[in-house]
This record gives structure tokens, sequence and C-alpha cells, in this order.
């Protein structure tokens, strides 16, 4: 004879995590609305990574596990994407998006100014870990390309001069 199917439930819950970190009490609440569907994964990617910064080895595991998916899969998407970091965040972050609207609007060069002001590529940090430089495909915020994202906060009709006067500004901080 064999056992009855029971309804699967997260190892999870949207309790607190053992180490009292509010954070992954977001990140279920994020994959319990998406009712841990394989196919919210790109989002709730996002979303450990705007909380946590980056995406560790233990948050990646933790999300295959609550959505069902297999951790390859899950480390295949998170390399895939420029905008997912596997490795701790410079002090600040800095998002220039690439996608379609922005790119229209002027996001390549927009990317090859801070390149050249902080002296590094799209992925890298710098050498002082001041400053982590992504690229994203689209933030969602098309109406105002082109969009970058500092800090965690959307700036939207962002001028080559402005972003490399805010970048210049964040190199410079003691
Ligand atoms: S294409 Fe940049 S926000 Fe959509």
């Amino acid at each position: 004879m064999t056992a009855p199917k029971t309804a699967r439930k997260p190892t999870t819950s949207a309790k607190q995590h053992p180490s009292g970190d509010n954070r992954f009490k977001i990140l279920e609440a994020t994959m319990k609305r998406h009712q841990y569907q394989p196919d919210a994964l790109i989002e709730v990617l996002h979303k450990a990574q705007e909380l946590f910064g980056y995406l560790s080895n233990d948050l990646l595991l933790m999300i295959a596990h609550s959505l069902r998916l297999p951790p390859s899969r899950v480390y295949g998407v998170a390399t895939f994407y420029h905008f997912f970091s596997l490795a701790p965040q410079g002090q600040h972050s800095c998002a220039i998006c690439l996608g379609t609207a922005c790119y229209v609007k002027g996001a390549a060069a927009l990317l090859a100014s801070v390149e050249h002001e902080a002296g590094i590529k799209a992925g890298d940090t710098t050498a002082d870990n001041r400053l982590s430089l992504m690229t994203a495909r689209c933030l969602g915020a098309c109406g105002i390309a082109p969009a970058v994202v500092i800090d965690g906060e959307v700036a939207g009709n962002v001028s080559t001069e402005q972003l490399v006067a805010q970048i210049r500004e964040m190199l410079r901080e003691s």
C-alpha cells in the first residue's frame, strides 16, 4: 500500500527565520505570493538580490528547494543574467538598464561613461569595493528611460553628466 499523497508544504514557512533576519520572512512572503511556482524564479531571485545584495549559495539552494527546481536550473538562471550577482557587492551599486526602451535613449553611452569613470566593466566591482556596476534587461520603468538603479533606488531620464557626477561622488566618499 502506498502512502497517501499530502499537499506539499514549503519547509521554510513565512514565520521568523532562525537567524532572526527579517529579510528571509520577506523573501518567503514573495514566494508564497507566487504560490511557490517554479516560473516565478526570476522575480524571486530579483527580490532575494534586492534584500540581500547578492545571491549566496545558501540563498540559491533555499530558493531551489522552495520552488521545487533543480539547483542547477537556479544557478543557471542566476549566472545567465548580468543583473544577478553571486558575490558580495560593493558598498554602492549601479545597475544600468539596457532594455530596448533604455537602449534607444542612450543607455549604452551611459554604461560606457560609467565604465570609463569607475575603471571597471559591467559585472565588476572596483578594487576598493566601493562600487559594483551591473546591467539589467528591463526594470519595468520604460516610461522614464533611460533608467538606472542606484543603491536600490530607480532613477529615470538619467543624463550621462548627472550619472557620472553621482558615480564620481560615490568613488570619492571616504
Ligand atoms: S527597457 Fe529600461 S526600463 Fe524597460
